[in-house]
């Protein structure tokens, strides 16, 4: 079965991760996508995100399953080239569920033949999101227990650059 993780991943965290490796579990292949989210800026390009994720999960043993690219357009047709059957989306909070609700019937009117699959993250990544991280970066505040190691760097380097 084949399946595609869509995100903006700026950056991507440990709640991400804990996302892929259930998938894993469930599909035989993983298209990690980082696509755009037209009302929100982005910290990262498209490229440092595909090179961190790409560093983040070369630490793991899921190179055959996963494989990381960049789409633009529509995720349904994205998913259509790949011929997934399913669109994997992390639930955290109730919060989040109107939101995904509404973009779950979008992408299946879009593209009948993928469903979307909703995975719950471990209760310690329930709160995360990439903000939350980059904001605690920002400010100098310790990240290391919210994303991998190699993120944790390359977001550091970002915040001296700037
Ligand atoms: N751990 C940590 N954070 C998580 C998480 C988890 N398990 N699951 C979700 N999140 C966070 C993300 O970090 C992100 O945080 P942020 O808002 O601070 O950036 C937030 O939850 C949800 O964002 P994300 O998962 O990146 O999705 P999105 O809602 O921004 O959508 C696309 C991004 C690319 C998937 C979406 O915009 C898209 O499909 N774009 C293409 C155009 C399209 O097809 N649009 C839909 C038409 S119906």
């Amino acid at each position: 079965m084949i399946a595609v993780y869509p995100g903006s991943f700026d950056p991507l965290t440990l709640g991400h991760l804990d996302i892929i490796k259930r998938a894993c579990k469930i599909c035989d292949k993983l298209y990690i996508a980082i696509g755009k989210n037209s009302s929100k800026a982005s910290l990262f390009t498209d490229d440092e995100k595909l090179e961190m994720i790409n560093e983040a999960l070369s630490e793991l043993e899921l190179a055959n399953k996963v494989e990381v690219e960049i789409f633009s357009g529509l995720l349904a047709e994205y998913a259509k080239q790949k011929e997934a059957k399913a669109i994997i989306r992390g639930l955290r909070v109730v919060s989040d569920f109107d939101y995904e609700f509404q973009i779950a019937l979008s992408n299946r009117m879009l593209n009948s033949s993928c469903e979307t699959i909703f995975l719950l993250p471990s209760s310690k990544y329930i709160f995360l999101s990439s903000t939350i991280v980059r904001d605690i970066a920002k400010n100098n505040g310790d990240i290391s227990s919210l994303v991998p190691k190699n993120i944790e760097a390359h977001l550091k380097a970002k915040f001296q650059t700037k």
